[in-house]
């Protein structure tokens, strides 16, 4: 499992991977935070095109909105719904969502049950716990509790939220990892699926971990190089038709932000297809050569040079 809020990632990591990835979580994003439910802006949904299962993020605290955004999801042809419980940020807690909502175990479940349906699963993402302490008492009585509305899937980032004083960033390096609490968490619920994410930032740590947990998530490995999606259908689940890197991951990509050039920068449309050249010896000059094209804004011969790189670093690539 793959968490991205960003159109760009999610376009890579699908076309890198087709098979086995069990799910990627899109995060619906609106900036404003404020109103930001699904049914009131369906524009900025990112488009599900049927590489299912795919699940969708969502963050409030209003039952009736919750609610209409569980129905849109399924219209938009999601599996899943999760309840970000996790994020620590300041405009999300102005916004009554997110991390926050752990110090009210009732309400969390309330926003659950009126998310649930029939045509689609509901699931959330919380941390281990609130403020520099660690305490597992908490988390379990919050986990009891949300329970109880009936979900099945809870993805753990194994550290606590600090609300106030640490940024967000700061709030995924330092409030200490305890993926102890996601073990014993699981003792005391087996029937629940519980998915551990934090700190999961090289591919063999992954496939070690995805032998003792209900399965894993990975946020910045993924971000960092989306490519190394490329090995999960191979190394993790034996598939032996597993995706490989050519011109056509080039191709679709292109098509993809091709139509984006009127909203997003060229910097940032390229940024998740640089890391290509991650570890690959003699892309120096491939780099040096985009950077000089990016300046001058062609789209088409920047294209051109990745389908040349793709070509002469083939056998490097899978
Ligand atoms: C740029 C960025 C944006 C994120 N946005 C969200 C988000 O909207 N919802 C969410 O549940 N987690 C979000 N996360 C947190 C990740 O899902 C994950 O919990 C966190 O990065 C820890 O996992 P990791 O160590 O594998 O990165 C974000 C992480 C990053 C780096």
């Amino acid at each position: 499992m793959c968490c991205s809020n960003d159109g760009l990632y999610y376009s890579l990591c699908e076309k890198t991977l087709q098979n086995s990835l069990q799910k990627i979580i899109f995060v619906y994003r609106n900036d404003s935070y404020k109103n930001s439910y699904l049914f009131k802006k369906k524009d900025l949904v990112i488009e599900n095109d049927n590489n299912n299962p795919v699940a969708i993020q969502v963050g409030g605290s209003d039952f009736n909105d919750l609610k209409k955004c569980s129905k849109v999801a399924y219209e938009y042809n999601y599996d899943e719904i999760n309840l970000n419980v996790g994020c620590p940020s300041k405009a999300v807690q102005k916004g009554s969502f997110g991390a926050c909502l752990m110090q009210d175990k009732v309400l969390v479940r309330q926003c659950i049950e009126s998310m649930q349906n029939k045509n689609i699963i509901t699931s959330m993402k919380c941390r281990i716990g609130l403020g520099k302490n660690l305490n597992y008492d908490y988390f379990e009585e919050f986990i009891d509790e949300v329970l109880k509305s009936g979900i099945k899937i809870i993805y753990v980032h194994a550290r606590n939220a600090i609300l106030s004083g640490i940024s967000p960033k700061a709030n995924r390096t330092i409030p200490p990892l305890n993926y102890d609490f996601v073990k014993k968490i699981k003792l005391r619920f087996p029937n629940i699926n519980f998915i551990l994410n934090g700190g999961i930032d090289d591919f063999e740590k992954a496939k070690e971990l995805i032998k003792v947990y209900d399965g894993i998530m990975v946020g910045r490995l993924i971000q960092n190089n989306p490519f190394i999606l490329k090995n999960v259908d191979k190394s993790i689940y034996k598939e032996k038709n597993f995706t490989t890197i050519n011109e056509d991951t080039i191709l679709d990509y292109f098509s993809y932000i091709n139509t984006r050039t009127q909203q997003e920068s060229i910097y940032r449309l390229l940024s998740p297809l640089l890391q290509i050249f991650f570890g690959v010896p003699g892309s120096k000059i491939f780099k040096k050569e985009i950077n000089e094209t990016m300046r001058i804004g062609r789209l088409d011969k920047i294209e051109k040079i990745f389908l040349k790189f793709i070509k002469d670093k083939n056998f490097l690539l899978n």
